[in-house]
């Protein structure tokens, strides 16, 4: 414990702050470091400046972090017909997939009207379920943020429990 559980603990823990909503992590030495969230919310933010989302005006930015260590970003990119929308998590899993990563640690979220993030963007469904088909829901971390100085870590199957993923078919 000691040292290397201190180091570990995400801002948010330290903050002593109850989660917005049930199940965020407790300090452990199985969480991923500050300094990690920090700079996958970097990442994220910036992508969220490219968001292309005229009809909702609401920007979101992700960074998927590959277990190569690679960080895939994505923004959301809504379409004139609305149904071929995609949103910022699934952008960047598409870029890491087709770029020929399968296995990722964690993503970091960011979202906000105009792009100002007033609230933590939790992932829609579709996404967790995208997430679900790739992650280990045990070991996957989404890092749901509003800076890098405010930020809440779940773990997947904490925001999607009981999900259906390809063991179901295995
Ligand atoms: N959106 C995302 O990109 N990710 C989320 O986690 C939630 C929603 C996008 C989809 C749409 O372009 C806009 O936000 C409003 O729903």
């Amino acid at each position: 414990m000691g040292e290397e559980t201190t180091k570990n603990v995400p801002v948010c823990q330290k903050k002593g702050e109850l989660a917005p909503f049930a199940g965020a992590l407790p300090p452990s030495r199985d969480t991923i470091s500050d300094l990690l969230c920090r700079e996958l919310i970097a990442a994220a933010e910036k992508a969220m400046s490219r968001a292309y989302a005229p009809y909702s005006n609401f920007f979101v930015g992700a960074a998927l972090l590959a277990t190569g260590k690679k960080v895939f970003t994505g923004c959301n990119i809504e379409n004139a017909a609305f149904t071929p929308g995609i949103c910022a998590e699934r952008a960047a899993f598409a870029k890491a997939v087709s770029e020929g990563e399968r296995e990722f640690t964690a993503i970091a979220v960011i979202g906000g009207k105009n792009g100002i993030p007033k609230d933590y963007t939790a992932p829609c469904g579709v996404c967790r379920q995208v997430m679900a088909e790739f992650c280990d829901p045990q070991k996957f971390y989404i890092i749901l943020a509003r800076s890098q100085d405010d930020y809440w870590l779940y773990r997947l199957d904490e925001l999607f429990p009981m999900g259906f993923s390809p063991k179901n078919l295995s």
